[in-house]
């Protein structure tokens, strides 16, 4: 499968003044660990409510009145119309500043921007998601939206990982998915605590002891750099092709639809290329960062 059948793109920018924010409210906020939350938000606008689409992979920009801007994945699905989630970490002013915000708080939302996983090119493939941290968030979009579409899909592996147990997010969906039957979901951390009962390891150890076959099969990988790093190896050890590798790149972004070159690394924009890209079309450029 040449890299070009799987960078079908769709764009999904709203008519109108991209850089207009729609009001949000946040309905509820889930804590995730020590310094991640997810938010749950739901447009004010009751028409906005209604049509906002966007796709697994995608990204918004989220406002505080008076502290700026500042690109998150989404990370609920779209196949669940009535949630719209965000998980956030906090790593600097605004990411503070919507942390201190709580239920009723309203932000600016725009978008949804970028291009998104290729269902069309998954559909059928065996897949394997390889996270680590707060890389699940836009795993989890594209994991709900695989489960609630469950016979288009083959065998799903889901290796997760984190520092510590008190770094793993998303410990309702891991729950979920380890009862499904029709998952092999996989949770490690890089250390125990006196509790811990499960699985000890580095995420690329692991995945290459659960050795998933690349037969037919579709990796989709994010997490912190050093992971990634070692990731991509361990895939490559396991057969699989730089093509049936995917992963989604974050980088510092302003306008969100490739206007004013903020998100640039080689000759690509992350924003407007991405950031789902394949492990192909991102080696050269991305092997300096990780
Ligand atoms: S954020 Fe402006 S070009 Fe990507």
């Amino acid at each position: 499968m040449a890299v070009s059948d799987i960078s079908h793109r769709p764009r999904f920018l709203r008519e109108g003044n991209v850089y207009l924010p729609h009001l949000a409210v946040i309905e509820k906020i889930v804590d995730e660990t020590f310094d991640t939350k997810t938010f749950h938000f739901s447009f004010k606008d009751e028409r906005l409510r209604e049509e906002f689409t966007f796709q697994s992979g995608q990204f918004c920009l989220l406002s505080v009145l008076g502290i700026g801007e500042a690109p998150f994945c989404i990370s609920s699905s779209p196949t669940r119309r009535d949630q719209l989630e965000c998980s956030i970490r906090q790593v600097g002013r605004l990411t503070r500043a919507l942390h201190r915000l709580g239920v009723g708080a309203e932000i600016g939302f725009r978008g949804s921007y970028g291009n998104s996983f290729p269902l069309d090119f998954l559909e059928g493939k065996n897949l394997v998601f390889v996270g680590g941290g707060i890389g699940l968030a836009p795993l989890r979009s594209l994991i709900w939206n695989v489960i609630d579409n469950r016979d288009k899909y083959g065998d799903i592996d889901i290796i997760y990982g984190a520092r510590s147990p008190a770094d793993l997010c998303f410990r309702y969906d891991l729950e979920a998915w380890e009862k499904d039957k029709t998952i092999n979901m996989v949770t490690t951390v890089d250390k125990g605590d006196e509790v811990w009962t499960g699985r000890e390891g580095l995420v690329p150890v692991v995945l290459g002891e659960v050795a998933p076959s690349a037969d037919n099969s579709v990796a989709i990988v994010c997490g912190p750099p050093v992971m990634i790093r070692f990731t991509f190896p361990a895939l490559e050890r396991l057969g699989f092709t730089l093509e049936q590798m995917l992963t989604t790149l974050e980088k510092r972004m302003k306008c969100g639809i490739g206007k004013c070159g903020r998100c640039n690394i080689g000759n690509i924009y992350v924003c407007r290329d991405g950031p789902v890209f394949s492990y192909a079309e991102i080696k050269n450029f991305v092997s300096s960062e990780y």
